[in-house]
């Protein structure tokens, strides 16, 4: 049996090696970790903001009795450490997905803070293994998710585009109401949490008539990478169909495109959203791959 451990700084290298390989195939691919190369890799589970306990302390390896790394298990936490999302798991050989990965599991739980109540994994749809494995661990897997990225470049505002103001206190009742209305209570970062995580680097932009609410959009920082990040874009059912969707959608976009200056915007929505869906395609945002998500509630 290969010996199981929580990872020391010294296995950076190594362990930024190994994702960098599995994770460039479908097969393997965890989508919450969108570094392509080694270097960025490094360079990602070094950054304080991202692991700001150190990376090690909550990854967990497997290697044989050379020293050589055969399995990668890690998770990174929201400011609060109440959420937790996966990183992996990765296995060198098809052997280890059995008796290795449960094990990482095991270990990789154990050293979670108590505060973590919920931990999410968010898998390539062709990682079947990883998604069987993990849904024999007490996940719930959600419906298809695609994930839809825009560049900066290439990305004006259109012409006749009004940009749409902040939030304001007055329709925080409303909002909550919009978001409770159209988004699952399961799988949804409930309404107040989005309200008081408003700072730098996480924006609700509203469309209003008067004191009523006709939609809204959250857009945020993510570090790994360097991206904004779209969501829940909601506009009432009664006044869909008029443009609001689309200036909500560019709204965000000038955030993070003008205001934040990132490189790339990005965003998830499921399959069968397909309103949603056309108005990101027309907006500039092409599909990067097809996840699914699966979710365990601890405690
Ligand atoms: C997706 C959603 C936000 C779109 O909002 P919307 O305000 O209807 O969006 P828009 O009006 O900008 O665009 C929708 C359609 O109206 C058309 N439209 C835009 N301006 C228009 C106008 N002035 N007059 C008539 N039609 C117009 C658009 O061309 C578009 O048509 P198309 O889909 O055939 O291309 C809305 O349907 C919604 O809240 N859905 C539920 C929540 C959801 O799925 N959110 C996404 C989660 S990821």
């Amino acid at each position: 049996m290969p010996d199981i451990r929580l990872a020391v700084p010294s296995d950076l290298p190594a362990v930024a090696a190994l994702i960098a390989r599995l994770n460039a195939a479908p097969a393997d691919q965890s989508l919450h970790c969108a570094a392509r190369t080694a270097a960025a890799l490094r360079a990602t589970l070094s950054n304080p903001e991202d692991f700001p306990g150190g990376w090690h302390r909550s990854f967990a390896v497997a290697t044989d009795a050379n020293g050589g790394l055969l399995a990668v298990f890690g998770s990174q936490f929201d400011p609060e450490g109440t959420l937790g999302w996966l990183w992996g798991p990765w296995c060198a050989a098809d052997a280890l997905w059995a008796t290795v990965a449960p094990a990482l599991l095991r270990t990789l739980l154990a050293c979670l803070p108590r505060s973590v109540h919920r931990i999410d994994a968010f898998l390539h749809v062709e990682n079947r293994q990883g998604l069987r494995f993990l849904q024999a661990n007490g996940f719930s897997p959600g419906p298809p998710t695609l994930l839809y990225v825009a560049d900066r470049t290439g990305w004006t505002l259109p012409g006749k585009t009004t940009l749409l103001p902040a939030l304001r206190p007055a329709h925080e009742v409303a909002f909550a109401r919009l978001h409770a209305d159209i988004f699952p209570v399961h799988g949804s970062t409930p309404a107040q949490l989005l309200l008081d995580g408003r700072d730098d680097e996480h924006a609700i932009f509203a469309a209003v008539d008067g004191l009523r609410l006709l939609g809204s959009v959250c857009v945020s920082v993510n570090h790994a990478p360097l991206e904004g990040f779209v969501d829940y874009l909601a506009v009432r059912s009664t006044a869909r169909g008029h443009g609001i969707g689309s200036k909500l959608l560019q709204t965000a976009l000038h955030w993070a495109f003008e205001t934040r200056r990132l490189p790339q915007t990005a965003l998830c929505v499921t399959q069968w959203r397909t309103d949603a869906r056309r108005l990101y395609e027309k907006a500039g945002f092409s599909l990067q791959a097809t996840g699914v998500a699966v979710r365990r509630l601890l405690q």
